[in-house]
């Protein structure tokens, strides 16, 4: 019997998974404290692989160079070139199956004890002690994102996946989602943006996509 669950699936851009079987994004915390990926991370994502999920998502990787967006300790990194060797190793490992990286940045959520800076966010937040981003710093985070996805690209790996959509309404753990969040942006607060602007940089999630299509293709 052919059960479509078992069947393979062709993407867009003409990459395919043997199967529609996919690994959920799973953060372990078991990469070094800059994001460099460790032994453990590698065999954990290969023995899904070789389990037989058609598609293997990593976990969570962060993507701002300077590490302002990481969210949790021992967090995966795609945000620097260094990262390279070690994202390549996972993609190695990923062979036989459709990989893809999921790219994240925690915003507000970043925790200020982890990342050694203060965290930012839509507008000042009290509770975290995140502050608003500037316009230039939400154009550098979309420039970051982008560049997250060309090394892991080059790393080998056949895709990417922005950690947010799946959050829009229940979840602010990721810093597009906190920019979708009502309760935490406060657009007439003078040190953020204007609604409009934010309209048209940041919350169309669809500019994300096409800036980096543009980048990358399908
Ligand atoms: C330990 C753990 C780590 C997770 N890490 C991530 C992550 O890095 N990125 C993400 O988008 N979701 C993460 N999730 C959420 C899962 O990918 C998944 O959406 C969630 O477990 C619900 O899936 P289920 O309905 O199949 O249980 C994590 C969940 C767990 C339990």
């Amino acid at each position: 019997m052919n059960h479509k669950i078992t069947t393979p699936l062709t993407f867009k851009s003409g990459h395919q998974s043997k199967n529609r079987f996919a690994l959920a994004p799973l953060t372990n915390h078991q990469c070094e404290d800059d994001g460099t990926v460790t032994d453990a991370e590698v065999i954990f994502l290969q023995m899904r692989a070789e389990g037989g999920f058609g598609l293997v998502m990593t976990c969570a990787a962060q993507i701002e160079p300077s590490g302002r967006g990481q969210g949790f300790p021992g967090q995966l990194g795609v945000h620097r070139d260094e990262m390279l060797p070690g994202m390549t190793r996972i993609a190695e490992a990923l062979k036989n199956t459709f990989s893809v990286v999921q790219i994240h940045h925690a915003g507000i959520r970043s925790p200020k004890e982890v990342i050694g800076q203060q965290p930012v966010g839509p507008s000042d937040h009290e509770e975290t002690g995140s502050r608003a981003m500037t316009l230039d710093e939400v154009k550098q985070v979309i420039q970051d994102y982008i560049a997250a996805a060309l090394r892991s690209e080059k790393a080998g790996f056949e895709g990417v996946s922005p950690a947010f959509i799946k959050y829009l309404s229940a979840w602010d753990r990721f810093v597009k989602d906190q920019h979708l969040t009502a309760r935490l942006k406060q657009y007439d607060d003078t040190k953020t943006l204007t609604l409009s602007i934010h309209h048209s940089r940041w919350l169309d999630h669809t500019v994300w996509i096409s800036s980096a299509r543009s980048e990358l293709g399908d």
